[in-house]
């Protein structure tokens, strides 16, 4: 299983094969949570983020995925002093990748 590292501050968003994950807050702490949305694939991070209700409202279709569910199939993290630390599911060798990208679903401050 791949180990990576990454910056929270230079990378907010990773792609690992056809499964996109980005960094997001939740119950104060930062997970990285799956992008794909579970109706068709739609881009989450790009999605409306109520924080009220704790959901992301996908921007494709209008599916509401709450933050829970997300939670649930999160990414753990670990962390060492800045660096984030994740250890990704390998079913067969694929590539990874990092980006920053604009979040629109997201809480938190200082991810972004
Ligand atoms: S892909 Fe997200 S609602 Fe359809």
């Amino acid at each position: 299983m791949p180990v990576v590292k990454f910056d929270p501050h230079l990378s907010n968003f990773l792609m690992h094969g056809d499964r996109r994950f980005f960094l997001t807050s939740l119950d104060n702490s930062i997970f990285l949570v799956a992008d794909n949305c579970p109706h068709r694939g739609g881009p989450l991070h790009l999605g409306y983020f109520n924080c009220q209700k704790n959901t992301i409202t996908c921007p494709w279709h209008g599916l509401v995925v709450s933050t829970n569910r997300l939670q649930q199939n999160a990414m753990p993290l670990v962390w060492r002093n800045d660096i984030a630390i994740a250890v990704l599911p390998q079913t067969k060798p694929q590539s990874i990748a990092f980006q920053h990208r604009h979040l629109l679903a997201t809480s938190e401050v200082g991810i972004k």
